[in-house]
């Protein structure tokens, strides 16, 4: 099975001249679905994590079912203000801007090992930020998980510049 004939590309989303490709089709077919999970599976059970770390929103979708499966526990990375109860913050700078995302207190206890997961990596900037605030709360993370990753923005080598592997299931360069 080729997982990318399950990845739609729709062009000019969410700006014109962005082409955007699309998880929705993958998850909505079973057994590509299955798949995709398997092969996530593969390569995350190695680096035997304590638990993972997925990042809102897309993120979640891949990292909640791999911890039931890993028989682990999954822990949310949030966009400012939507996680409840004390937090930690992290912020970081956008092209236009800068962004804060947060993780719950206590939700990771110091030297867990972990691993992140997000759908897709681009720039890097969004993971990079999600590293730096595990670190921040004690955490190693031992890996970066990605179902798609859009190597012509040179995500890897940023992650590779903080020392963390970056694994993706599929890769496109262009
Ligand atoms: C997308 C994608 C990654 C991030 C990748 O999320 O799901 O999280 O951008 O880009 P980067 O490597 O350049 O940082 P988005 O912010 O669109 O939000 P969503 O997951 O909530 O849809
Ligand atoms: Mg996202």
């Amino acid at each position: 099975m080729n997982l990318k004939d399950h990845i739609r590309h729709v062009p000019d989303f969410p700006k014109p001249g962005i082409l955007f490709y699309d998880i929705s089709t993958l998850l909505a077919h079973a057994a590509a679905w299955a798949e995709a999970m398997r092969q996530v599976k593969e390569a995350v059970a190695p680096l035997k994590p304590d638990l993972l770390v997925g990042i809102e929103s897309r993120g979640f979708l891949v990292a909640a079912p791999l911890a039931l499966s890993l028989g682990i526990g999954f822990v949310m990375v949030r966009k400012k203000n939507k996680l409840p109860g004390a937090v930690v913050s992290h912020s970081y700078d956008l092209e236009y801007g800068s962004d804060t995302i947060e993780i719950q207190e206590g939700a990771v206890a110091k030297g867990q090992r972990v691993v992140i997961l997000d759908d897709l990596l681009a720039t890097g900037g969004t993971m990079t930020a999600a590293v730096d605030l595990c670190r921040k709360v004690g955490a190693e993370v031992v890996g970066t998980n990605y179902l798609i990753e859009l190597s012509f923005l040179n995500g890897r080598q940023r992650l590779a510049d903080k020392g963390v592997g970056v694994h993706s299931l599929m890769v496109y360069d262009s």
